[in-house]
């Protein structure tokens, strides 16, 4: 019989390798799991659980260590804000001197009350409103990445109309599969995304001709969580073909964004190298005169963040451990059958030998599970945990499903932290119904 799909070839990394793996973390022997120099016990004894966790040291880190790997090439870190929104976040990116890549007007007006100038800001994504495209036309953000031939002309028209020409770069659609999960695959000429490789010369031409609209380059985003460079050599390799054809047409090409989804370790795995990535960049792009542009979201964030979680109970003799976190929480695994690490915060925990348990929330769905078959220290009713990676597409994801208010959210920096959104009440989900009855004004 074939093995069930769950059941990963490779083993569970033990605790300690999963932890020597992620430098921002430390089993201390008294205080237990500490993330940077904060022990986390102390944070779930304070704001109860579950609590999402993010280290401020790490998104800093990270920022420089991705900078200091495009040394020399003549481009700039845009944050994905999708990956995490929260302002706190986006401050740190901010001081870090990255701008930002938005997906909607929430997202926009995030990022600028965090502080990031307009002219650093672009804006992506297949259906910006007409309202949207105005907003940021009044806003005079750096650029719009176009992702159709209707959506160009939507612009033309709001900003002609405003009395402004917008700088555009073109999403092409490459046609190159990421080699990731299907789900967050998006530089397949079946996906929705981007304009077809053959059209976009052409339509970069008409654009040229168009009020409002000032075309400056070319943009692509071929998927999600990639560990491999192989993908992003070939998309860029078609990239630059293009831009030289549509400069042998006399067509003015002087950015090019090359997009996110550089991947992170799960596991105990180093995940994508920025190393590696620049290196494909300087190979491909170093010496065509344009200005580069990446828009990380996972890489940066990932790892910064945690979810803490407690052990409600034990079931079936440990083969199901239930946490007091759910799929409303962090969504990845039961949409993506993502694999998110789980270690006890516990020092005692972590000893515990290793049982293999079902790790589940108690959201009522099969699909509410976190970790199946996982080899982990047996916990107990009243354990914490940490389910690791979760700094990324974790809180932005949640819901309030089963009626479950949003958790806190704490920040640590060094050997403090504090509260960055206390635990949403009860009331909060409810504050904005209403219950229409006899004297409710029915339309
Ligand atoms: N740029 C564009 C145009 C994007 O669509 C995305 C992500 C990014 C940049 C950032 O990609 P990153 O560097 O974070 O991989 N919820 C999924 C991931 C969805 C990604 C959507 N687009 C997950 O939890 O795996």
């Amino acid at each position: 019989m074939a093995e069930p799909a769950y059941l990963h070839d490779e083993p569970d990394p033990t605790v300690q390798d999963l932890i020597a793996a992620r430098p921002h973390l430390r089993m201390d022997a008294q205080s237990g799991l500490m993330l940077e120099a904060v022990p986390l016990a102390r944070i779930a004894a304070a704001l109860g659980t579950p609590t999402w966790v993010y280290s401020a040291g790490t998104m800093r880190a990270r920022l420089a260590e991705l900078k200091t790997a495009l040394g020399g090439l003549d481009a700039h870190v845009h944050y994905a804000v999708k990956a995490n929104d929260h302002l706190a976040v986006l401050k740190i990116f901010a001081d870090g001197g990255a701008g930002a890549d938005v997906v909607s007007e929430g997202e926009l007006r995030r990022a600028r009350q965090a502080g990031i100038a307009a002219q650093d800001i672009v804006f992506s994504g297949v259906g910006k409103t007409i309202a949207e495209l105005r907003h940021a036309v009044a806003e005079n953000i750096a650029q719009i990445n176009i992702e159709s031939p209707a959506e160009l002309d939507m612009l033309s028209a709001v900003a002609a109309a405003m009395g402004k020409t917008m700088p555009v770069v073109l999403r092409i659609n490459p046609d190159v599969d990421a080699g990731t999960h299907a789900k967050i695959t998006t530089g397949k000429a079946d996906n929705k995304f981007g304009i077809p490789y053959a059209d976009a010369a052409d339509l970069y031409a008409r654009a040229a001709s168009l009020p409002g609209i000032l075309p400056v380059g070319i943009a692509l985003h071929i998927g999600s969580q990639i560990l491999n460079l192989a993908p992003y050599r070939a998309a860029y390799r078609r990239t630059a073909d293009l831009v030289r054809g549509m400069r042998e047409r006399g067509l003015v090409v002087d950015r090019i964004d090359c997009g996110g989804g550089i991947g992170i370790g799960y596991r105990d795995d180093p995940g994508a190298s920025p190393d590696g990535f620049a290196g494909v960049l300087r190979t491909i792009f170093g010496q065509m005169g344009v200005k580069l542009m990446v828009e990380p979201g996972r890489w940066l964030v990932g790892p910064a963040g945690l979810l803490l979680a407690s052990v409600v109970l034990t079931k079936g003799d440990g083969r199901f451990v239930v946490l007091d976190a759910a799929m409303n929480d962090l969504i990845r695994p039961a949409m993506y059958d993502s694999y998110h690490a789980i270690v006890p915060v516990s020092p005692v925990d972590a000893l515990a030998p290793v049982r293999t348990s079902d790790i589940v929330g108690p959201v009522c769905e099969t699909g509410d599970t976190f970790a199946r078959a996982r080899a982990l220290p047996a916990v107990e009713a009243g354990s914490l945990v940490a389910i690791l990676d979760a700094g990324a597409y974790g809180a932005v994801m949640s819901s309030s499903y089963n009626a479950r208010p949003a958790a806190p959210i704490a920040m640590i920096d060094g050997d403090r932290w504090t509260v960055i959104r206390p635990r949403q009440s009860h009331e909060d989900l409810w504050a904005n119904e209403r219950m229409p009855d006899a004297s409710t004004d029915w339309n």
